[in-house]
């Protein structure tokens, strides 16, 4: 996991070259100390929470098809594009975080519950 340097909570951070990015494996980063997996879905990146509600496992390690992400441990499904929880046991939803590339750099925001 790269681990980002910090940046104010609401503003764009630098998280990953766009070229980093591949449709099949999730890139797992560390931005203010919250866990993100980023995921490239035809030409959109996604950023979303990494860490599984259920148990912690995370996402970005898990297996990707049809725009969905399987956690490795115990199978919870998530919608990459919306966060939402897919089969019951993932127990809710994940955040999602905006997303912009730029110059071929990926930057997110993460915005303050
Ligand atoms: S840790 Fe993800 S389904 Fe159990």
């Amino acid at each position: 996991m790269n681990e980002i340097e910090t940046a104010p909570s609401g503003e764009w951070q630098d998280v990953a070259a766009r070229d980093q990015l591949d449709p099949d494996f999730p890139l797992g980063v560390e931005v203010n100390g919250q866990p993100i997996g980023l995921y490239l879905l035809g030409d959109q990146v996604h950023a979303i929470e990494d860490v599984c509600p259920h148990a912690e496992a995370l996402l970005s390690q898990g297996f990707v098809e049809n725009g969905v992400v399987e956690c490795p441990l115990h199978g919870a499904q998530f919608d990459i594009a919306t966060g939402k929880c897919l089969v019951e046991i993932g127990e809710r939803d994940v955040r999602c975080f905006p997303v912009r590339v730029v110059d071929g750099r990926v930057s997110i925001k993460i915005v303050p519950v």
